[in-house]
């Protein structure tokens, strides 16, 4: 195991802060045009800045083209409980009393796109392509060093005799020579309750994948060959949903005030590693109505799709896409991929932040921008 350079990390927050200003800036400028708003260049290198370029575009496109129901997602939360997704009937009750768009043979949306609740409240960021092909190939090949970890996930052998679909061997590419990531999935958090323990007062420990031996077979790798994609990746969500991601760095200075011995950047409080694996239609019980659980896919292949059956839709999922959702009020599930697809999947556990003794973040409101512009 070997101990974080906290200069470099605390160098890596700081790029973290000037790409999410840029970026956020470079958004801005793009809804007021006329605006005095456009960023100064910063001390960025030039493929930083055409990433950010690039990246506030593909926002910007999406923002300004959002699907919309009529729906509330509070009242659909009220009627919809804790559903895993996996209950046919619950699920045929919520498409009675919240009918989706489209039904049948559902529509594909191709382009960048946000739904918004009746509320106002925006429940997803579908952004296709958003990371280029270097970053997402650097994060695919990063996953490389998780394969030590991969081999011992903790996949049962016989498929549908296990508690969850998520380690279910029936959805994941069978195991062989030609794939570079192994199969599997790993999940990753540097504050975890110990399993049943989830009480005001319980103490957090990092995850198996993040002790000692964990660490010294792949993990620490694992973390500085994505720092700079974290980074990223962060700086995205400072667009895309700021109340979370100001939630989430507090959450990040609790940890390191904490003593947190790691590279871990990512403001989220936990990551899973997906390798190679077709995800059915669910829900995550654990996203915070109004919060984005955050998806990014990156491999070699050409073609994958998610779909969207509450709202009636079907997207791309192509190399390099991030997908923010609201994970819980919106069901989906990912087809298999025609080559190597390994996805990258950040949550916040609200219960955790609690236990730092942080208040909840507010959802994010097609309105926000607004309030930003005249703040900025
Ligand atoms: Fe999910």
């Amino acid at each position: 195991m070997t101990l974080p350079n906290l200069n470099h990390f605390h160098s890596v927050m700081a790029f973290e802060a000037q790409v999410a200003q840029y970026l956020y800036c470079l958004f801005l400028c793009k809804l007021e045009p006329e605006s005095s708003l456009y960023p100064a260049l910063l001390a960025l290198p030039a493929s930083i800045i055409g990433e950010c370029q690039w990246m506030a575009s593909v926002i910007y496109e999406a923002f300004t083209h959002p699907i919309s129901f009529r729906w509330s997602s509070h009242e659909y939360a009220l009627d919809l409980g804790k559903q895993t997704g996996m209950n046919c009937k619950k699920e045929e009750e919520m498409e009675a009393l919240f009918p989706p768009l489209f039904t049948g043979d559902l529509p594909i949306c191709k382009d960048p796109f946000v739904i918004v609740d009746s509320t106002g409240m925006v429940l997803m960021w579908q952004l296709p392509s958003l990371l280029c092909w270097s970053r997402q190939m650097a994060m695919f090949c990063a996953a490389l060093s998780l394969n030590p970890l991969m081999r011992t996930s903790g996949k049962p052998q016989v498929p549908g005799k296990c508690g969850s679909w998520r380690n279910d061997p029936a959805y994941f590419k069978a195991p062989s020579g030609q794939y570079k990531v192994t199969p599997g999935v790993l999940n990753f958090s540097p504050a975890w309750f110990q399993l049943g323990h989830q009480g005001p007062a319980s103490s957090l420990g990092v995850s198996a994948t993040l002790n000692a031996k964990a660490r010294l077979l792949g993990t620490d790798q694992w973390l500085n060959d994505t720092i700079h994609s974290t980074a990223i990746v962060n700086a995205i969500l400072r667009v895309i949903h700021p109340r979370l991601y100001a939630y989430g760095r507090r959450g990040r200075e609790a940890l390191l005030a904490d003593g947190m011995d790691m590279n871990w950047l990512s403001i989220y409080t936990g990551a899973a590693v997906i390798s190679n694996r077709e995800t059915p239609v669910h829900r995550d019980t654990q996203c915070w109505v109004g919060w984005y659980d955050l998806l990014v896919s990156a491999g070699p292949y050409r073609y994958a799709e998610m779909v969207l059956p509450s709202i009636g839709i079907r997207t791309p999922d192509l190399p390099g896409t991030l997908s923010a959702l609201s994970g819980h009020t919106l069901p989906h599930g990912v087809s298999e991929a025609d080559g190597e697809r390994v996805c990258y999947a950040f949550f916040m556990r609200h219960k955790v932040s609690q236990r730092l003794g942080l208040r909840l973040a507010e959802p994010m409101m097609a309105d926000h921008y607004l309030r930003a512009r005249r703040s900025v």
